[in-house]
């Protein structure tokens, strides 16, 4: 072997060690307020500023404010001998929390839950089952009903589900022409983060948001527009009460929660539910058929194997669980980020 590839083989080990490091440079910095108080102020601070108006030491957040720096979040100019920072485009953007794009409560969930509970990951392997972290309470593998014991977790994962949606809810929505789907029901909606682009996105369509009581009952905090009257809630078990009825049946990054039995009888109730021409959209991240890759749905499939009962499947997976439960046309399309499956009665 070279240096030069000793050098690089090295630099490629360190980038994934500093990974995590990085992650939290970037969630401390939004915990503290760091990037909300950028935005508001509208000009650039100083760190001792920074420091004072947000209760830190001022070598704390010099270094911190530095490293964003380096991460290319925060500019540093230097004026009258002051060296002011002030945030990128892209952190107005993405980690400001006022920022109709942000993703400040992706950043927050996974700080305080993800990133703590990968301690449980070398157990989880051993074991082959869930391992709750103990943030959730005990060990279950009813990973919903522990979260949503705590009502401020609730909030945090279900703000973090809903803001993605903004950013690649149009890509989705628009992979087929839902327009022929008057009614829709989107199972395990949560608060109607994609609901509300299909709305924007097919002026005439209806959707039943149909989830769990405690999410439904939270919901009512977030305050819907008046366009938003298309959009209605309804609690119930998506594996024991009926659904409400429609055209479409949503299954948005719900399926990779459970076991392929569970699947199996979520698919079969929804395919009962169709009216002929009828059908239902799957919304997941695919592993390719050689299950070499991407990166994003490997690490994903370990964050079930960490919270729940399911994994992440590949397109022949889910077509083998759509024909079990009756679907026969079934299209796939791929987006950036995420595939759409629409499987048809
Ligand atoms: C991973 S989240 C996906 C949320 C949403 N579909 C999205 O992609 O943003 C799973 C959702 O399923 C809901 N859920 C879990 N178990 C459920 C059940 N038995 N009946 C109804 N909803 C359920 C959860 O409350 C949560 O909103």
């Amino acid at each position: 072997m070279s240096s030069l590839e000793e050098i690089e083989n090295i630099q490629t080990l360190f980038s994934y060690q500093h990974s995590f490091i990085t992650f939290k440079i970037i969630s401390t910095a939004s915990e503290l307020g760091v990037f909300d108080l950028l935005r508001e102020s509208g000009e650039p601070l100083s760190s001792t500023t920074l420091a004072e108006c947000l209760s830190t030491s001022p070598i704390g957040m010099q270094r911190l404010l530095e490293a964003c720096v380096g991460l290319k979040l925060l500019t540093l100019e230097s004026k009258d001998g002051k060296d002011l920072y002030q945030n990128t485009d892209f952190t107005n953007l993405y980690l400001v929390k006022s920022s109709p794009k942000t993703q400040y409560y992706s950043m927050k969930f996974y700080s305080e839950v993800v990133y703590p509970s990968m301690q449980n990951l070398p157990d989880a392997v051993r074991k082959g089952k869930n391992q709750i972290p103990s943030i959730f309470g005990s060990a279950s593998n009813k990973t919903f009903e522990v979260i949503y014991r705590s009502n401020e977790k609730l909030q945090t994962f279900s703000n973090f589900m809903n803001e993605l949606w903004p950013v690649v809810g149009r890509e989705v929505l628009s992979a087929f022409d839902l327009s022929q789907f008057p009614l829709i029901c989107d199972l395990g909606g949560n608060f109607g983060g994609l609901a509300k682009e299909l709305i924007s996105l097919y002026p005439k369509c209806i959707v039943t948001i149909f989830d769990l009581p405690e999410v439904v009952e939270a919901s009512k905090n977030h305050c819907l527009s008046s366009e938003e009257t298309r959009i209605t809630f309804h609690a119930g078990d998506f594996f024991k009460d009926p659904f409400p009825e429609a055209d479409l049946y949503i299954l948005a990054r719900i399926l990779h929660d459970w076991s392929d039995e569970r699947c199996s009888q979520l698919l079969h109730k929804v395919y009962q539910a169709c009216k002929p021409g009828g059908g239902v959209l799957i919304v997941e991240i695919l592993l390719d058929e050689d299950r070499r890759g991407p990166l994003a749905a490997h690490i994903y499939s370990l964050l079930m194997l960490l919270y729940t009962e399911g994994k992440e499947r590949s397109t022949t997976e889910f077509n083998v669980l759509l024909h079990k439960a009756g679907f026969q046309e079934v299209e796939l399309k791929k987006g950036n980020f995420f595939h759409i499956i629409l499987g048809r009665k």
